[in-house]
């Protein structure tokens, strides 16, 4: 299951959406934070602007040293909160250790909290008032583009977003025609980010659905009955052939760097691959339908500026 067919379809319809929003005279913005971080941070950071430039979507780089306080950052974000032309903002993981990163995320306004990680926009989604992008019939990623507005959506709820990479797996398994209703689903990883959040929403689904963890006392017990298995650890290789049921869906969410730095996943390719119905490539599986998705989230919060302010006028 390449995820690069669907994120360009993602893009392309942000891109022309964006467009129709540049008409009105209006820009769409991302902001991008990192606190001190590696190489691969800053890597990722650059393919973000990146990618956002190629749909029209202005980016807004914030690099702070290591050193950071609390409150300095805080700030920043307060900054960023009241800057008209930012209309989501990512904060990169993992911060240093000494910040409080529940303190982070909470400070960024709901409606600009574009990756979901925030108290309000978790608690909208635990409690399935915002899980409706996941049910959305609106034609991002369809290929197609009917222009527009996903007036219902916004009518409806004004802000929570789901957090991008959960959102993009399942995103990703429905584009590949994965029945996710009735399965039996293992979510491996339990963080805020991706574990939790992807358990949920497979939930949402009807999957019936476990999570493991580092305690989970024996992990391949539950892959054997797995029809889905979704392995977001950052553990290399945690998942061989012999673990998982023939014919299984198996999503790799993990990134991890090699010692000769490239890139792999969590799951041994060589020998699940060939007992899997389908499997995710690292790179190239989840990684582009995660940064496509969040582009996306950042056009809807543009788009829901423009429904919740500009005032009606009748004519
Ligand atoms: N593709 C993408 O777009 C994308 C986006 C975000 C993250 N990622 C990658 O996904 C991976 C997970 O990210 P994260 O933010 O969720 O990481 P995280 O916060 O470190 O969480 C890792 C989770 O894996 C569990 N775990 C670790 N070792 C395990 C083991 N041996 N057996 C079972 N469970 C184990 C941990 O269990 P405990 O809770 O018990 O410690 C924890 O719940 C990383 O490699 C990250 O780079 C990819």
């Amino acid at each position: 299951m390449s995820g690069k067919k669907l994120a360009a379809d993602i893009k392309a319809c942000v891109k022309s959406r964006v467009e129709k929003l540049s008409l009105m005279g209006i820009d769409v913005g991302l902001a991008l934070m990192q606190i001190g971080g590696t190489a691969s941070d800053e890597q990722y950071l650059n393919t973000t602007v990146s990618v956002s430039r190629t749909v029209g979507i202005k980016t807004y780089e914030y690099r702070l040293p290591e050193t950071a306080s609390l409150n300095e950052i805080i700030n920043t974000i307060n900054n960023i909160n009241a800057d008209e032309r930012i209309n989501g903002l990512l904060v990169l993981f993992p911060i240093p250790r000494r910040i409080n990163p529940r303190r982070v995320v909470n400070a960024i306004l709901p409606e600009k909290d574009v990756d979901g990680l925030g108290s309000t926009s978790v608690g909208m989604f635990a409690a399935e008032e915002s899980m409706f992008q996941i049910f959305d019939k609106d034609d991002f990623g369809s290929g197609s583009d009917s222009g527009g507005l996903a007036v219902r959506n916004m009518a409806c709820v004004p802000h929570g977003f789901l957090p991008c990479t959960p959102f993009g797996v399942i995103r990703l398994l429905e584009h590949y025609g994965v029945e996710i209703k009735g399965k039996n689903a293992v979510v491996i990883g339990k963080s805020l980010a991706v574990g939790k959040p992807l358990a949920l929403m497979l939930l949402a689904k009807e999957a019936t659905v476990t999570i493991c963890h580092k305690s989970s006392a024996d992990l391949a017990a539950h892959l054997r009955n797995a029809d889905i298995v979704c392995a977001a650890t950052g553990v290399s290789g945690l998942i061989k052939g012999n673990m998982i049921k023939e014919g299984a869906v198996i999503v790799d969410i993990g990134i991890n760097i090699m010692p000769d730095g490239s890139f792999a996943g969590d799951v041994d390719f060589e020998s699940v691959a060939p007992r899997a119905s389908f499997i995710t490539p690292v790179p190239g599986g989840v990684g582009p339908v995660t940064i496509a998705t969040l582009l996306e989230n950042t056009l809807r919060s543009a788009q829901n500026n423009v429904l919740l302010k500009t005032p009606l006028i009748l004519p």
